[in-house]
């Protein structure tokens, strides 16, 4: 399974790829917003996924504020002139489809985002996605099933042989990342503090207390 983060801040970005584990950035209007990247100021948010773009080896998802076709169209298309790893993220809306759709016919990488159910996911993959995005923790959040859904979308995908990758998004935690893997995600996107709990365990603790304890009785 790969690894993206899911963040807009370059220090958690560059922290994560300097663990050597990181497969790509996915992003998001709020979360540019919560870096106060304005995307209204076109060289100010260009900059900033350039910026994402020399840390990172792998794709960056950058998403559209457009609504309508035309839009997402020409602001897909200097999205993805700006760099190769950018992949142009859209809505899973009727508009957001047709433009998975254009983009993927031109060779363009895309991600078809805020996916809450198999239906959908359907037509992601049908429209030529390379990544669909399903979010885990805004279905818990209604007591729903978010891993569930993952699981759902890995089957139908596995049995009708789609191409798209299952992308993991709005993961919250670190138990979130073990059940995509056992899932069968492609990519799990994830904030740092999740990526980092799993190397959380206590006996990994107290047994490097041990060793560095016993090498000093003889090392002093
Ligand atoms: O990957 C999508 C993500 O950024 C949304 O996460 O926690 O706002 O549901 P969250």
């Amino acid at each position: 399974m790969k690894f993206f983060i899911d963040t807009a801040n370059l220090e958690q970005i560059r922290e994560a790829q300097d663990l050597g584990v990181l497969d790509g950035v996915t992003t998001n209007p709020s979360l540019m917003a919560k870096e106060g990247i304005k995307i209204k100021g076109e060289d100010n948010i260009k900059k900033h996924y350039l910026e994402i773009c020399e840390i990172v080896d792998g794709d960056v998802s950058a998403e559209v504020i457009a609504t309508d076709f035309d839009g997402m169209v020409c602001e897909g298309e200097e999205l993805a002139a700006l760099h190769p790893q950018i992949t142009v993220k859209f809505p899973c809306t009727k508009e957001g489809i047709k433009a998975v759709k254009y983009f993927s016919e031109k060779g363009i990488k895309t991600n078809c985002t805020l996916v809450f159910s198999v239906g959908q996911a359907l037509l992601a993959a049908k429209a030529g996605a390379t990544y669909v995005s399903p979010f885990v923790g805004r279905l818990d959040d209604i007591a729903s099933d978010g891993i569930a859904l993952v699981k759902a979308i890995v089957d139908v995908y596995g049995y009708y042989g789609y191409a798209t990758q299952v992308l993991a998004a709005s993961i919250r935690h670190t138990q979130h990342i073990i059940q995509c893997l056992e899932a069968g995600a492609d990519v799990a996107t994830c904030p740092l503090s999740a990526i980092l709990g799993l190397l959380k365990h206590p006996l990994t603790d107290s047994g490097l207390a041990t060793f560095l304890a016993d090498y000093k009785k003889v090392n002093g």
